[in-house]
């Protein structure tokens, strides 16, 4: 029966609704990444990356937006101190994607990660680990 208030038909109305919906919901899935995930991933980093001072790697707390080789106290390999990048996404991106093929011979003992998703999720988390 047509609706003699607004003149459509309630049914119409009803699927627009629900189109316009399903496309919010899916923007937001693209654009989101998930630190709570990142913290997740994160697990596989913390067991050299803590914050402890005999920790194997540097503490990464601060580490976004910061020059590579920087964290204080921490004795880096010659490769990572003349790689001379300031660790934003694109760096990050492509050195978690492949540890070595980033910075030739660095020393950390990691072979990578190659699911996109934790990487942008590491990074989320990353940058809010300050
Ligand atoms: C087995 C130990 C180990 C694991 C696991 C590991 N790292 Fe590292 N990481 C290191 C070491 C050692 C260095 C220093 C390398 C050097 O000096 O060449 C380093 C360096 C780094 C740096 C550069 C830091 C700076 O101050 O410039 C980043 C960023 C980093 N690691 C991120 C990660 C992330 C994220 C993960 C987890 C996906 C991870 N690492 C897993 C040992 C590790």
């Amino acid at each position: 029966m047509r609706n003699e208030k607004t003149g459509y038909w309630p049914g119409i109305m009803l699927v627009a609704a629900v189109v316009s919906g399903l496309q919010l919901a899916a923007a937001t899935a693209v654009l989101a990444a998930d630190a709570g995930h990142g913290k997740a991933v994160f697990q596989t980093c913390a067991a050299c990356h803590s914050d402890k001072p005999d920790a194997i790697g540097p503490s990464l707390r601060g580490v976004y937006g910061r020059k590579s080789g920087a964290a204080d106290g921490f004795r880096y390999s010659n490769a990572m101190m003349r790689a001379n990048l300031t660790w934003d996404d694109a760096n990050l991106r492509d050195y978690l994607k492949d540890p070595q093929a980033k910075i030739k011979g660095n020393r950390m003992p990691f072979g990578g990660i190659s699911d996109p998703k934790d990487i942008d999720d590491l990074i989320a988390y990353l940058k809010d680990n300050k």
